[in-house]
C-alpha cells in the first residue's frame, strides 16, 4: 500500500513506520510473535506520536479516507497497514457510557487514549477458563495520552464512563484474533466472540443504514475532537468531515451554515419507512429484518416533517412542510442523517456569517 500523506505531517507518519521497521517485529506471514522489548520500544515510540497532534492529523486524514469508503465493518478497522509487518493501525470510537464488553486479545496490541478517557477493566485469564466465569482481576484509568500494551493473551474491557465521546489509538499485531491454542471448549460465558460475526442480514436495505450510521458517527467523532487539535491541517480535516456527514448545526467555527444547495436522500432506495404518533410525539420507524424499527422521534412541532420524511425518498430542507426556523430544520436534517436513513447530496453547501 502506498500511502501519501499530508506534507507537513509525513514526516512524522513516516518516523514512527521507519521506527517500526528498525524494530525485531516478525514479517506478515511468519508464525512467530516479537519480543517483548520490541513491543515495549514500539509503545515507547507510540507514547510519543499520539501526544503529536500533527501525528494525529495524519492518522486521522487516513481515518476519514477509510470513511469515505463503504463497508465499514464493526470494531477496530484498520486505516493503515504497515507493508511487510502486516502491523496494523485503527482507531476506536467510545461514546459515552460505550463498551464492547470483555473480549480478548491473543497477540501483542498497543492502546493509546488520544481524546478523553477511558476505564480498562482486565480479568484473570487463567482463572476466568478453569472456574469458566469471568474473574476480574483489575480496574485502571486511563486519561488521554496514556498508552497500555498487552504482550501475553489477555481479557480486557474498556468503557468510556465518561459523558463525552472519546478516542484511542491501536496498534495491532497481524496475529491477534488468532486461537492461541491453550484452552479448549466452549467459549466462556460473557466473553465476546473471538471473530465475531457479522450478525446484519447482508441481503436486506437495511444493512446500508447500519453502514451509514456507522460512518456517520464516526466522522462526527473525529469532527468534534477538530477543534482540540493543534495542528495546521485541522480546518481541512473539518472541511472533509463536513462534506462526508458531519453536523451542519452547531459549527462554531464557521457561523451559521446557508440552507441552499443541499439535499437528502434515502441511503438505499428501496428501504422503507413510515411514521406513527406515540404520546404525542411524531415517529419514524423503518423496516428492518426484524421488523418496524423506531429510528427518530420529534415533538408535534415536527410532525408534518416526520410525515413528510416518511414518504419521500430525496428533499431539500426547505421542502419539508411546518411552521420550523432553519435551524430547526438543519437539526432534523442531522438527526435523519445520524440515523443513517439518509445522506446528504449536492455540493454547493457553504457556510456564512451573516
Ligand atoms: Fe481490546
Amino acid at each position: 500500500m502506498h500511502v501519501v500523506l499530508l506534507d507537513s505531517t509525513a514526516v512524522r507518519f513516516d518516523d514512527l513506520c521507519t521506527a517500526l521497521q528498525a524494530l525485531e517485529f516478525p514479517s506478515d506471514g511468519e508464525r512467530d510473535h516479537p519480543e517483548l522489548r520490541a513491543v515495549l520500544a514500539a509503545r515507547s515510540s507510540i507514547q510519543d506520536a499520539v501526544l503529536d497532534d500533527d501525528f494525529l492529523a495524519s492518522c486521522l486524514h487516513l481515518e476519514l479516507q477509510l470513511l469515505e469508503r463503504d463497508e465499514l465493518r464493526p470494531g477496530l478497522v484498520p486505516f493503515f497497514t504497515m507493508p511487510g509487518l502486516g502491523i496494523r493501525f485503527a482507531f476506536g470510537y467510545w461514546p459515552p457510557g460505550g463498551s464492547p464488553g470483555p473480549h480478548e486479545h491473543t497477540a501483542w496490541t498497543i492502546t493509546a487514549v488520544c481524546r478523553n478517557e477511558l476505564e480498562v477493566l482486565t480479568y484473570d485469564r487463567e482463572e476466568s477458563y478453569s472456574r469458566r466465569e469471568l474473574v476480574l482481576k483489575n480496574r485502571f484509568p486511563a486519561s488521554a495520552g496514556k498508552v497500555g500494551y498487552i504482550y501475553e493473551p489477555c481479557i480486557h474491557a474498556p468503557i468510556n464512563n465518561s459523558s463525552r465521546w472519546s478516542l484511542s489509538f491501536h496498534m495491532t499485531s497481524p496475529r491477534d484474533g488468532e486461537d492461541p491454542g491453550d484452552v479448549c471448549g466452549d467459549p466462556l460465558p460473557g466473553l465476546l466472540e473471538r471473530a465475531r460475526p457479522d450478525r446484519t442480514n447482508s441481503d436486506h436495505v437495511y444493512r446500508k443504514v447500519i453502514e451509514r450510521r456507522r460512518q456517520v458517527r464516526r466522522i462526527r467523532a473525529i469532527g468534534n475532537m477538530l477543534p482540540s487539535l493543534n495542528s495546521t491541517k485541522a480546518s481541512s480535516l473539518s472541511d472533509k468531515c463536513t462534506a462526508l456527514g458531519g453536523f451542519m448545526t452547531d459549527r462554531p467555527e464557521s457561523g451559521k451554515p446557508t440552507r441552499h444547495g443541499f439535499a437528502l436522500e434515502r441511503v438505499h432506495k428501496d428501504l422503507e419507512l413510515s411514521y406513527r404518533l406515540d404520546a404525542g410525539m411524531a415517529v419514524l420507524y423503518s423496516e428492518t429484518p426484524t421488523g418496524s424499527l423506531k429510528e427518530l422521534a420529534l415533538d408535534s412541532l415536527g410532525r408534518e416533517a416526520i410525515a413528510f420524511v416518511s414518504k419521500e425518498r430525496s428533499f431539500t430542507i426547505e421542502d419539508m412542510p411546518g411552521d420550523l426556523s432553519t435551524e430547526e430544520r438543519l437539526h432534523i436534517a442531522d438527526a435523519l442523517e445520524e440515523t443513517g436513513l439518509y445522506v446528504k447530496i449536492g455540493d454547493d453547501y457553504a457556510c456564512t456569517s451573516d
